[in-house]
């Protein structure tokens, strides 16, 4: 029987040794340790031996069973460490930035999206304008119409930086202080539109970032009616999602238009996408630029753009667009 259990051993460690993968693994160690396992009928027999046979027996099964439970554990890490180094070489990145004769990369998805957004513009013979990211009170609030202790500040979520007096300096909420730095510049007549980042002291979900991107788009010259705003919000919607998109105004509140109203865009499937404010400029904010509202009149809407990027690519989650997963970046 000894003579048995020994055979019967060095097969099952071959069988063991011979598993190519963890389940198979699996298998092979309930047929070769298990309750219906050859050793353990061994040990079934055992009960019909002499007391010292017996004994050798015992010491016999015990020895083959932790030999066998060792061969197991032993070929269990191995197929482990395989299967961790393949799925590491499957999912290999290249991250060197510059290989010869390859492109390195590509664009981000927003970038992509304010580069054709200004193409789209630049078409309709406007120009391309920036202003800083961390802006001062005046042209973040103040010139837009927005009074001192006017409740409209508590609109816009706002980081506060710790240079000049108290709340002087600030994180821009919006793109709409490029509109005064624009106007503090430039006589009309002005046709620009204002791409870049902004920030608000806001939890970020799936339609919210701290961090995102507006353009902002405004007119100014003699005889501008809301008219043109309303045509060049649809003109645009059409040349950025496609002619079977259309758009719609909703009135609102902003302090530095009047009147104002928001934008939505309706998708060919007749749902809509909320996207932006927009108005005709106020007087009070034209004349904080030295523009004559008697004179002049015009228009400005603002919009975010990572919502619009997702929503033509079809990505759900904003936070998404913040993601440095290059399994997500290289699908754009
Ligand atoms: N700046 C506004 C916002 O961020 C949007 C806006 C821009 C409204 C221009 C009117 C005119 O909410």
């Amino acid at each position: 029987m000894i003579e048995d259990i020994r055979a019967t051993t060095s097969e099952a460690e071959r069988l063991v040794d011979a598993a190519s993968t963890l389940d198979e693994l699996a298998r092979v160690d309930r047929e070769v340790l298990g309750k219906g396992s050859a050793l353990t009928g061994f040990k079934r027999q055992m009960g019909g031996l002499e007391p010292d046979a017996r004994r050798e027996v015992g010491a016999a099964l015990n020895e083959a069973r932790a030999a066998l439970e060792a061969a197991v554990a032993a070929r269990r890490a191995a197929l482990a460490a395989t299967a961790q180094r393949e799925q590491a070489e499957a999912e290999r990145l290249d991250l060197t930035e510059v290989r010869a004769g390859r492109d390195a990369g590509h664009l981000h998805l927003v970038t992509q999206a304010i580069e054709e957004l200004e193409d789209v513009f630049v078409g309709l013979g406007f120009t391309v304008a920036e202003g800083p990211e961390v802006e001062d009170d005046w042209h973040n609030f103040t010139a837009l119409n927005f009074g001192e202790y006017h409740p409209a500040r508590d609109m816009q979520d706002t980081f506060f930086v710790g240079l000049g007096g108290d709340r002087e300096v600030v994180m821009r909420t919006h793109t709409s202080p490029v509109q005064i730095r624009v106007m503090e510049e430039q006589a009309p007549p002005i046709y620009s539109v204002m791409p870049g980042r902004v920030y608000r002291n806001e939890a970020t979900d799936a339609t919210h970032l701290a961090v995102f991107h507006q353009l902002e788009c405004l007119v100014v010259d003699r005889g501008i009616t809301f008219g043109h705003l309303a045509g060049t919000i649809d003109r645009f919607t059409k040349a950025y999602f496609g002619p079977g998109w259309t758009s719609r105004l909703r009135p609102s509140y902003f302090p530095f238009t009047e009147p104002s109203a928001e934008f939505d865009l309706q998708r060919p499937d007749g749902t809509w996408l909320e996207l932006g404010g927009c108005g005709m400029v106020h007087p009070n904010v034209l004349a904080n630029c030295g523009i004559d509202p008697e004179e002049f009149s015009g228009f400005a809407f603002g919009f975010g753009l990572d919502r619009l990027a997702a929503t033509r690519h079809g990505v759900t989650d904003l936070r998404e667009l913040a993601s440095t997963d290059i399994r997500f970046l290289e699908q754009f």
